[in-house]
């Protein structure tokens, strides 16, 4: 069921806001898309340290997320946020140096990390130095489940999972026709990405889609054929793995700019 609101965010500026089998869909004008996923970012870290005290991000690599993270290095965002109690992780990382052009670590570090004051956040990149990227993947999961403190047989519940959506349908690194899309029992995955042959390591879908908030940031005419597939379609995951979204456990918000959104 479709239905649509019109709202006025922060800039007075139109976004409409469509509800999707209990997604949330906000198109948003290009020009002030990175401000409203930075504003809506801000509120949802602010609300996660009010209600327990702390807040647990899952942060999206590729390209579309480094303008929303830049804004949130800057002012006025960048003192909207108390750091000290944020906890930063990747939804999925290229199993290379980090300071390696490819590292998703790297550009987060670029894009936001290096222009936070002291007391910055808590910051838990793979481990990319270790021998194998099977070895990165359990390490990354243990990880995860220490911090977060997750009893043994539970999945840990992040406060907010940000994503991105390939134009194959692909999110994280779980890519359409490999086994990890659909994989259960483990937190995090070493897979080959399916052309390049590149190595990876994911968190798991299990691990991603239980997120408390799952912001998918996707901007550009060229989503737009898949984000009426991943929406409207009827595709299955292990074809459309961004459409794991119709499983998961918290509240699904998809930010498309008016170029992703111009077939919905
Ligand atoms: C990565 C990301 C990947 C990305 C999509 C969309 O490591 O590349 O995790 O899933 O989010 O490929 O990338 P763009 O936002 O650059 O289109």
């Amino acid at each position: 069921m479709l239905c649509s609101y019109g709202h006025a965010g922060r800039h007075n500026t139109f976004c409409i806001l469509n509800y999707l089998m209990d997604a949330k869909i906000e198109t948003i004008e290009t020009k002030i898309f990175s401000e409203v996923v930075a504003d809506e970012i801000v509120a949802s870290i602010g609300e996660a340290i009010s209600e327990r005290g702390r807040c647990s991000v899952s942060l999206a690599g590729g390209g579309t997320p480094g303008s929303v993270y830049r804004l949130l290095a800057r002012p006025p965002r960048v003192s909207e946020i108390d750091w000290s109690k944020v906890s930063f992780y990747w939804g999925d990382e290229r199993w290379v140096p980090n300071t390696n052009t490819q590292s998703n670590f790297k550009m987060v570090q670029e894009t936001l990390l290096s222009h936070i004051p002291a007391p910055g956040p808590t910051v838990y990149p793979v481990d990319t130095s270790l021998k194998s990227p099977e070895d990165g993947a359990r390490a990354y999961g243990d990880l995860v489940c220490e911090v977060e403190q997750t009893k043994p047989g539970e999945i840990p519940q992040l406060d907010i999972v940000l994503l991105g959506i390939g134009e194959d349908g692909h999110t994280a690194s779980l890519f359409p026709g490999t086994s990890v899309v659909t994989a259960k029992g483990k937190m995090a995955y070493a897979l080959k990405h399916p052309t390049d042959g590149s190595s990876r390591v994911t968190l798991s879908s299990e691990v991603l889609f239980s997120g408390k908030k799952i912001f998918f940031i996707v901007n550009g005419d060229t989503k737009a054929a898949m984000m009426k597939r991943v929406l409207k379609g009827s595709d299955p995951v292990e074809v459309i793995p961004a459409r794991l979204y119709l499983g998961a456990r918290g509240q699904v918000t998809f930010f498309l700019d008016s170029g992703a959104a111009t077939q919905l």
